[in-house]
């Protein structure tokens, strides 16, 4: 799997989105969270604002969503992104909403919390484009990486590997400079970073830096 860094835009300067989308333009994605202040609590944007950012990125938009009822938006974020996570642990029918986001058109991922084992998702991953197994617990930046999810991203590492399955494992939270090797050595392959890209002076070096890390 090509090695992708995704800049959290919920570390960006929101009232300059679109000047803050120009600094981070060596990135392979824009990651996108939406929140909706009951699945986690915290809330960011939605619908409206994640089509503008399409509109003007030129960037591919990674939508992690972290709201109830999936099964509702997932779909129409699919119609722009390239790619739409939602939470295994909000969705009612997880295939539902699988179906939903590729019918639209976009690349299918489902993501876990940290409290969240492999195990009980193993039987999906197999209708998956990617895996987010967050290394925090979601709803803000700024959080320090929880080791214990290490070991998960090994075992959905192997679970494809044993299984042949093109399965790309992202990872979220608490994303560094001293940690994107070991992530990487597990078997991630996106790494999402909202502090480390967004708090560098300069945000593209910062980018370049993770993804040479990641490679080595
Ligand atoms: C947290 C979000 C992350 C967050 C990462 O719930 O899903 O994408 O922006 O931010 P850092 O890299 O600062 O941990
Ligand atoms: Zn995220």
């Amino acid at each position: 799997m090509d090695i992708r860094i995704a800049p959290s835009i919920l570390s960006a300067d929101f009232a300059n989105l679109e000047a803050e989308l120009a600094s981070i333009s060596h990135a392979d994605l824009i990651h996108v969270d939406v929140m909706d202040g009951h699945f986690v609590p915290n809330m960011t944007l939605g619908l409206p604002i994640a089509k503008r950012l399409f509109e003007v990125s030129k960037v591919p938009l990674d939508v992690h969503l972290m709201i109830d009822n999936p099964e509702h938006w997932a779909g129409q974020y699919a119609k722009f992104a390239s790619s739409v996570t939602f939470h295994f642990e909000a969705a009612n029918d997880p295939a539902q909403v699988i179906s939903s986001i590729r019918e639209s058109g976009a690349k299918v991922a489902m993501s876990i919390k940290p409290g969240t084992s492999f195990e009980s998702v193993s039987n999906l991953v197999q209708q998956l484009d990617m895996l987010l197994i967050m290394t925090v617990e979601p709803g803000f930046g700024g959080q320090s990486l929880i080791e214990a999810t290490v070991p998960k991203v090994s075992q959905a590492a192997a679970f494809a590997r044993e299984n042949s399955l093109s399965l790309s494992i992202q990872v979220d939270g608490g994303i560094t400079a001293d940690n994107i090797a070991t992530l990487a050595d597990a078997g991630a392959d996106t790494f999402v970073a909202g502090t480390a890209v967004f708090q560098a002076s300069d945000r593209n070096a910062a980018i370049d830096r993770l993804r040479a890390l990641a490679r080595a």
